[in-house]
């Protein structure tokens, strides 16, 4: 089997690392930057600071703000307008997993003229966007460092998985100070996710010596430091860990790639407008007890290099402790169960059960599972989850 490993031509991590941002941009050439700010961030202290720099290296700015958490096409096609209408040759964008995505997709979208539904699936994209510099403020999706956008079609209400190696932006910059403003329950969100990235990177049937090691160093590093960083919001050690895990959470997946539970959560997100960390949390633990009989080797490896089982112990414990490991993690990160993030609504629940079923197998991402499962195990594994 071959296998391809992308990432950007730059990876800049560390403490107030945001500062080269203009020396960065005036490196690729850029002239006029369209900057794509969550707008959590639109009127912070830092992208003030950010500006300046900008205008002081003789960069033009423009800000974007308006697109949602994950974010519509119709949020691409508006920055897309503002990137042409200001004239812009650059992106720089600032935000977590939504920000990230609505700015490769800006980019590729001012430069592919349509519908934003032609890119759906893998490698669709003719035109390259422009460079585009990618700042991180969540530890979570690790779009910073993929080729992956997940763009909601308003017009089907399906989330689009977008891939192709023209997202991958041109410089990350991983400044984990951006993440110590998060609350509780996002920090545990988007810290399971970037669990969830390492754990399907490194059972998927499309991992690879490559990204192997690099998915076990983001699952060690959110073992030993999630808990720490939802607890006490200003650990430095345990912040600064969990940005680099979701880093190489998003550099695992994007050369390998994600699984069931990434599937399923995509069209649970879309029905119950559930936010993409809280939908793969609340499926995490039921999908793997599902998952590891398909993998018992691959899963129990991860459970050994967690240390939450001795070297010797069986594949079979070494899975069950492993499972049962991430339903305490849940419990602890006080993640709601998936009856109560869909305010307990059993019947739109149970209405909903085929089409999430069928979506889900549509995205591609369950059959690169352990056990591909029919549709009625799908239905099956949200039941459980409920
Ligand atoms: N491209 C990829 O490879 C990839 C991978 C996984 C998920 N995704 C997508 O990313 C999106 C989710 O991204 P996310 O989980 O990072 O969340 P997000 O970007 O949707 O942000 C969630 C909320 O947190 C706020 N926020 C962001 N940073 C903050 C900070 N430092 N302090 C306080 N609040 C902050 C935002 O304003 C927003 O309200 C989804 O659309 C998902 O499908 C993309
Ligand atoms: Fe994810």
């Amino acid at each position: 089997m071959t296998s391809r490993f992308d990432s950007p031509k730059a990876i800049i991590t560390g403490r107030g690392c945001r500062a080269q941002s203009a020396d960065l941009l005036a490196s690729l050439h850029a002239q006029r930057t369209l900057i794509v700010s969550d707008p959590f961030f639109a009127s912070s202290e830092f992208l003030g600071e950010m500006r300046t720099t900008l205008a002081a290296k003789g960069i033009a700015v423009e800000l974007f703000t308006e697109f949602q958490p994950d974010p519509t096409d119709q949020n691409v096609l508006a920055g897309a307008e503002r990137f042409s209408r200001f004239g812009a040759d650059s992106i720089l964008a600032i935000g977590g997993g939504s920000a990230l995505d609505v700015a490769k997709m800006v980019g590729v979208a001012a430069a592919n003229p349509g519908p934003v539904s032609q890119f759906q699936g893998y490698h669709r994209v003719s035109n390259p966007g422009p460079p585009l510099v990618a700042v991180p403020t969540t530890a979570g999706t690790g779009s910073e460092a993929t080729k992956v956008a997940v763009i909601t079609d308003t017009s089907r209400n399906v989330k689009m998985m977008i891939l192709d190696a023209k997202l991958m932006p041109t410089v990350a910059m991983v400044d984990y100070e951006l993440t110590f403003s998060m609350p509780k329950p996002l920090t545990a969100h988007v810290g399971v996710d970037a669990l969830t990235h390492g754990i399907e990177a490194y059972v998927s049937r499309k991992a690879n010596p490559l990204t192997d090691p690099v998915a076990l160093s983001c699952i060690t590093k959110i073992h030993e430091n999630l808990s720490a960083a939802w607890s006490d919001p200003g650990n430095e050690k345990a912040r600064e860990a969990m940005s680099l895990a979701a880093l190489q959470g998003g550099l695992a997946f994007t050369n390998s790639s994600v699984c069931l539970v990434h599937g399923m959560s995509r069209p649970l997100g879309v029905v119950f407008h559930l936010p993409h960390g809280l939908s793969n949390s609340v499926l995490l633990p039921t999908v793997t007890s599902f998952s590891w009989p398909g993998a018992a080797v691959r899963y129990a490896e991860i459970a050994r290099e967690m240390r939450i089982v001795a070297d010797k112990s069986s594949d079979e414990l070494a899975c069950e402790s492993l499972a049962e490991w991430l339903a305490r993690l849940n419990n602890d990160l006080q993640v709601p169960r998936l009856r109560e993030c869909c305010a307990g609504d059993v019947e739109k629940f149970r209405a909903s059960l085929h089409k999430m079923a069928s979506d889900a197998l549509e995205s591609g991402s369950p059959q690169n599972n352990p056990i591909v499962p029919a549709p009625d195990q799908i239905v099956e594994l949200f039941e459980l989850a409920w």
